[in-house]
């Protein structure tokens, strides 16, 4: 079944709408549209009945509450009824905090314990385990993960670090919700196991043209079963959030 993405001029692109239960990655540079199409794509189920939790790892859910209710005044009220709800699962340890209860504990307790900045920090494991429970106790059926980039770099080795990524998506696909993973854009023509692992891929773009003008776009890299359009698009912030439009020219 298809379902609505809540992005105005999106869904005649793909046949009419994202394909329920599965895993999305939507991947831009900074100031791209991430959030906003990932709280787009939450409301536009929430205002249907479907539950949506937006999963905050790097940046605070006051902020991002704030700055998309400018573009949907129902926003309060689906948070209110709990159809839409925005999760922090963000590093609990604040800036300095660490070296305060550092000075407090001995080595020793640290060794055993394990209590280094890097376990306060949330893991692909760590960050499934209380998606799963808010999904349950919940009954969530859309999900937004802001972003896989801030639980990558978790661990000095790379090769595991692919392996945790991939297990954590296919992990996610179990809980049988439609999924957005926005992921920051760095190199377009580098392919990560993110972008192998998910059923769609979305880019989001903004750069300036020879004129020093900002453009924006965005561009569908993948969709599976879907018979998709591929053309770079442009795309604007209305007063409704995100809108795509006609092909760039080339
Ligand atoms: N009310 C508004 N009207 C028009 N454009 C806006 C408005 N609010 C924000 N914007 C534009 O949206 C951009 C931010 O969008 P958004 O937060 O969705 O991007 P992002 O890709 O999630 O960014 P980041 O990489 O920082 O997480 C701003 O940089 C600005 O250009
Ligand atoms: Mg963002």
């Amino acid at each position: 079944m298809r379902i609505k993405s809540g992005i105005e001029g999106f869904d005649a692109l793909v046949e009419g709408g994202l394909l329920q239960g599965r895993q999305y990655l939507v991947s831009g540079s900074p100031g791209s549209g991430k959030t906003t199409f990932g709280v787009q794509f939450l409301t536009a189920g929430a205002l249907e009945g479907e539950a949506g939790a937006y999963i905050a790892l790097s940046e605070s859910i006051g902020t991002i509450e704030d700055d998309m209710s400018r573009y949907n005044t129902q926003i309060g009220d689906l948070i209110k009824n709990n159809k839409l709800i925005f999760i922090d699962l963000g590093p609990s340890v604040n800036y300095g905090e660490y070296d305060e209860v550092s000075n407090l504990i001995t080595p020793d307790y640290r060794q055993q314990s394990g209590d280094s900045p890097a376990n306060q920090a949330p893991t692909p494991f760590s960050v499934f385990k209380d998606v799963e429970k808010h999904v349950k106790q919940s009954g969530i059926k859309r999900l937004v993960i802001d972003s896989l980039s801030s639980i990558r770099f978790t661990t000095q080795n790379p090769a595991s670090e692919e392996r945790s990524i991939g297990r954590f998506i296919r992990n996610l696909k179990t809980l049988g919700c439609t999924t957005i993973l926005l992921s920051e854009l760095t190199k377009p023509d580098a392919y990560t196991i993110e972008q192998f692992a998910s059923h769609g891929v979305i880019f989001l773009h903004n750069f300036m043209d020879k004129q020093g003008s900002m453009v924006r776009a965005l561009q569908i890299i993948k969709m599976r079963g879907t018979k998709h359009d591929c053309e770079m698009r442009s795309i604007e912030f209305s007063d409704k959030g995100l809108k795509v439009g006609k092909m760039l020219k080339k």
